[in-house]
């Protein structure tokens, strides 16, 4: 099959909710952009708003929300496209099985890993409040697990580093890959 993936990756941020991964993946986005290379942000909140509103966040669920969201990044690499990818895809297989859709080396795993008590005070949604009352069920780090990548290209801890320190993190990496 002819593509056009030559030039193409998927940088995939994996972490628990509110640690920060839209938001490095919309200042990673802006920068790619900026040196004029075609990328397509696929955030797991719009594409839950969308194309997988039907699905819940059950393990199963979460399952095939990430089996679609792989395909996803696969099709729009195929169409030319750079893919970032921000969803919490607690499951390490999930994410393995994402990464073997893409060609070697064009599959970078970001960990935007921060501790659950600082995500839970920063609390920008309002949910970690909400799953602690139970009105909100199983949640991630809370009443529903998140498997932390064992050996992801790049590990951030935000707590730490600011967005943009994290976004020059990712393109420093994507460099030093080759791939951009
Ligand atoms: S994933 O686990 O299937 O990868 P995804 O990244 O698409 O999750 O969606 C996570 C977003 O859904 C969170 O940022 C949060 O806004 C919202 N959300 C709603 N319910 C839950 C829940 N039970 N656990 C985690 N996130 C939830």
């Amino acid at each position: 099959m002819t593509d056009s993936t030559e030039s193409t990756f998927v940088v995939w941020f994996t972490g628990i909710s509110g640690a920060g991964k839209s938001t490095i993946a919309r200042i990673v986005e802006e920068r790619l952009r900026q040196k004029g290379l075609p990328v397509h942000n696929l955030d797991g909140d719009d594409i839950r708003h969308g194309l997988n509103r039907d699905l819940g966040f059950s393990d199963a669920d979460r399952a095939e929300n990430i089996r679609r969201v792989g395909e996803l990044a696969r099709l729009f690499n195929y169409a030319g496209m750079i893919v970032l990818v921000a969803a919490i895809s607690p499951f390490r297989v999930g994410r393995d099985d994402a990464r073997a859709l893409v060609e070697p080396g064009r599959f970078v795993e970001v960990h935007v890993d921060t501790p659950i008590e600082i995500a839970e005070q920063r609390d920008v949604k309002g949910l970690y409040q909400k799953a602690r009352s139970g009105q909100l069920l199983n949640f991630t780090g809370i009443d529903s697990p998140y498997e932390s990548p064992v050996h992801p290209e790049i590990r951030i801890d935000s707590s730490f580093v600011t967005a943009e320190d994290a976004a020059d993190e990712v393109l420093r990496v994507l460099e030093a890959m080759g791939l951009v």
